[in-house]
């Protein structure tokens, strides 16, 4: 998917003291005091890097947009699929020569908590490895790398806790993130998550309605919740408000005009989410029901806990109330046994739903997965054929789809101002991404009219109808 015309303003949050002591005799760098934050992965490794530099920022230090300009180097890692991974590696062979110029380079994330201390022995130029269940310890380990510790790790994934700070570094000045469920406890065969984020640990509704509050007076109008499973959220306080609530509570704050989630579990989809969607506008019309394959019998292979029949009675339950509810999806091609019919099936699913978007990957064995071990492993070729053939499918359903808005009008959250002169861009309530011309001077962060005038598989192109 294309993604909008970038802006650069950060913002803070929290209560921090900005006066935090500098960092004494850190690295001996003319860059001391100085960071730079790489992140790889999904939208919680953003949010969780938004929270380590506010980590950091709290402690005095400054961030830096160039690995060169700084002193600490701090790679957040993505282990999802090999891919993602070799990446990482190459990237810290990058910057290999920068140890030696007293540069301190720190690996977290998937990959840290995967590859533990091996990192060590694969990059020794590394000093720090810190999975994403241990970030509550930062302060205490960036401290040991202060006072000139050279191998600093922080693995254990048996916390209770969730990872909060007094500040967070915020990228995008309109649409807060906020994790509400860390870790996952669900076990599909293929997938590395369990492993490198732990077990699922919800975080109190009180907290995270006090800080959905803050936001919302600080300015931000967009409220995205997280979690690798955001609907299996079990408030740990007395109040037990469950998930619908909770979305239904944010909703309510006031400031708050959009709420979105991700990502959704079908397993844990309940009729009681639909029915807040459909009561309360403020809760975006956009559901990501990741489904994996269309054939049932690979699905029990990836232990996903639904029947296809299942899954579509999810579906038919999102489309059959009054709002326009879009609905997008994950799907695996390629899982070990899969046989050309369970594809096919795949294929039906798409003509079935006719999905908003789609995210389509080839099978990629990971490290511990059950998955790993299984016989009948599809080719290379044969996943990159099957992968063409799907996406083909899917292109073909969003140009019919896009194309029935032509001459529809949506409210459009403004996120994106191009160079070229009167062009500006942002998402609809479905997530749909929206270029148009207004002009107006200044838009960003306002919420305006937008009339489709064309369209794209993946976007709409439109005008500003003030
Ligand atoms: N928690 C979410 C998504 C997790 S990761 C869920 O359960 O749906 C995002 C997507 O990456 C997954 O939905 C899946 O489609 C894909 N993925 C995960 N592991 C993979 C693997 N080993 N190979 C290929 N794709 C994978
Ligand atoms: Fe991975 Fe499955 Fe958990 Fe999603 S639900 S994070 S795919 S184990
Ligand atoms: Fe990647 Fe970890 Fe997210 S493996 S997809 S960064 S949870």
């Amino acid at each position: 998917m294309s993604k909008p015309f970038d802006f650069d303003i950060g913002r803070l949050t929290g209560e921090a003291n900005y006066s935090g002591r500098p960092p004494a005799d850190f690295a001996q760098t003319p860059e001391r005091g100085t960071f730079f934050l790489e992140t790889f992965g999904c939208q919680m490794n953003d949010h969780d890097s938004e929270k380590v530099a506010g980590v950091l920022l709290a402690r005095g230090y400054r961030q830096v947009e160039t690995p060169e300009a700084a002193g600490l180097i701090l790679y957040n890692t993505c282990s999802i699929r090999e891919k993602a991974a070799q990446k990482v590696f190459s990237r810290l062979g990058e910057y290999r020569a920068k140890q030696s110029q007293g540069k301190i380079i720190g690996v977290l994330g998937c990959v840290a908590q995967q590859e533990g201390e091996d990192i060590f022995e694969r990059a020794p130029w590394v000093s720090l490895v810190c999975g994403s269940a241990s970030y509550r310890k930062l302060p205490e380990l960036i401290a040991q790398l202060e006072s000139g510790n050279h191998r600093v790790t922080g693995l254990d994934t048996d916390t209770e806790e969730t990872f909060e700070t007094e500040i967070t570094r915020r990228d995008n000045p309109f649409r807060a993130y906020l994790t509400i469920i860390e870790g996952c406890d669900k076990a599909c065969s293929y997938c590395v998550v369990p492993y490198t984020r732990g077990p699922e640990r919800s975080r109190a509704s009180d907290s995270i309605l006090r800080e959905v509050r803050q936001l919302a007076e600080l300015g931000y109008s967009e409220i995205q919740l997280l979690g690798q499973t955001v609907n299996s959220y079990k408030d740990p306080t007395p109040r037990k408000m469950r998930f619908a609530e909770l979305l239904l509570a944010v909703a309510g704050v006031p400031g708050v005009r959009r709420v979105r989630f991700t990502t959704s579990h079908p397993s844990d989809f309940t009729k009681d989410i639909v029915e807040a969607i459909e009561a309360q506008p403020k809760i975006c019309e956009h559901v990501h029901l990741p489904v994996q394959s269309g054939s049932t019998r690979v699905l029990r292979a990836m232990q996903r806990t639904y029947t296809l029949e299942e899954y579509l009675e999810k579906i038919a339950m999102i489309r059959g109330v009054s709002r326009p509810i879009a609905i997008s999806t994950d799907i695996i091609v390629g899982f070990p046994g899969e046989k050309e019919a369970d594809f096919e099936e795949t294929l039906c699913l798409l003509d079935e739903v006719k999905y908003e978007s789609l995210f389509s990957f080839k099978y990629s064995p990971r490290p511990n997965t059950p998955s790993l071990k299984m016989d009948d492993a599809i080719p290379e070729e044969e996943k990159s054929r099957r992968l063409a053939i799907l996406q083909d499918r899917q292109r073909e359903i969003q140009k019919a789809r896009n194309a029935r808005l032509v001459g529809d009008t949506f409210e459009v959250l403004v996120s994106g101002k191009s160079r070229r002169e009167n062009q500006w861009s942002g998402y609809t309530s479905s997530n749909r991404l929206a270029n148009f011309t207004s002009q107006e001077q200044e838009l960003l962060g306002t919420y305006v009219q937008v009339r489709v005038t064309g369209a794209t598989p993946n976007s709409l192109v439109g005008e500003h109808v003030v």
